[in-house]
């Protein structure tokens, strides 16, 4: 702890930083941002806590965080939320792993008690959740790229598994989010994976240099995207990915958000226009 009582990203740290890791940093703010409100869209005091107490230039390094990126990266976590609940409502005892977490707080936000979880994220940003979120007995944490398959080791011996990979894949080269998929699909028999995407437009747009639309600053450059008429084609990535399915978003705050965002995939001119989720399940053999 710090003088001022809290944990400190120190300025020398903060400047250390690079880009991949500082996304992590970039969605606990906009999350934090949405938990505050009395009317959020997701519960979240375990973030909020920690944006307090991490002494940060957040509003140096993100501006103010605007509500309509917040309440968006909110609602992609609650869908999330949802998803691993379902998935826990079946396998009590199941196993979550959590590529990419940064210093989301997922874990306690769905803890039912005997889910186990696995986070496996970039040195950085691993060290950052050490300091910040330090693993409960049902926590472990790999330190590695999830392009390196060795974390499939650790979660070796684990039967029912979901992997999940918020705000990751995008980061990646297409064929290495082939290759994870696929690797995936092989390695976790009868498993399911949850994921993201940005289309198209928004991964050219943030890579001419422009922030992401709803945000105010700029991310990391973004590699991989896919619009959302294209997830058929994630069967191709592996013959054991045997379901695809493109998960609803909640209904949110607001006439975008309550009532367009969700029927977005039927509407013609949105259609294209929207990050998804989607939700891949894996045969048993
Ligand atoms: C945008 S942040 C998302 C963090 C968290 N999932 C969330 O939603 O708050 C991206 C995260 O992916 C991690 N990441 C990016 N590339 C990675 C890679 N090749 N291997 C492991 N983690 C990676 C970053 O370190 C960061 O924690």
């Amino acid at each position: 702890m710090n003088d001022r009582g809290g944990f400190g990203v120190t300025e020398h740290s903060t400047s250390q930083l690079t880009d991949i890791p500082e996304t992590a940093l970039w969605a606990l703010y906009h999350r934090a941002a949405e938990a505050r409100r009395p009317d959020a869209v997701l519960r979240d005091p375990l973030a909020i806590e920690l944006v307090r107490s991490i002494d940060y230039a957040w509003q140096e390094r993100f501006g103010t965080a605007s509500p309509r990126m917040a309440q968006t990266v909110a609602l992609r976590a609650r869908c999330y939320d949802t998803a691993v609940r379902e998935f826990l409502d079946r396998h009590p005892n199941g196993t979550v792993i959590a590529l990419g977490e940064g210093l989301d707080t997922q874990f306690w936000r769905v803890d039912n008690g005997t889910v186990r979880s696995i986070t496996v994220d970039l040195p950085e940003s691993a060290g950052l959740r050490a300091r910040f979120l330090p693993p409960e007995s049902r926590q472990r944490t790999v330190v590695g790229d999830v392009r390196d398959t060795q974390w499939m080791r650790e979660a070796k011996g684990s039967s029912e598994v979901m992997i999940t990979a918020q705000g990751l894949l995008m980061y990646l080269r297409p064929a290495e989010v082939r290759e994870l998929l696929a690797a995936c699909a092989a390695h976790f028999p009868g498993g399911r994976m949850v994921f993201d995407a940005v289309p198209r437009w928004v991964r050219d747009r943030v890579r001419s240099g422009r922030p992401a639309p709803g945000s105010r600053c700029r991310t990391a450059p973004m590699h991989w995207a896919m619009d959302p008429g294209e997830h058929e084609k994630l069967r191709s990535a592996h013959p054991a990915i045997t379901e695809v399915r493109d998960l609803p978003m909640p209904r949110g705050r607001g006439i975008v958000f309550r009532h367009v965002a969700p029927h977005a995939d039927k509407l013609p001119m949105l259609r294209r226009l929207r990050p998804s989720v989607v939700q891949l399940g894996f045969s048993l053999s």
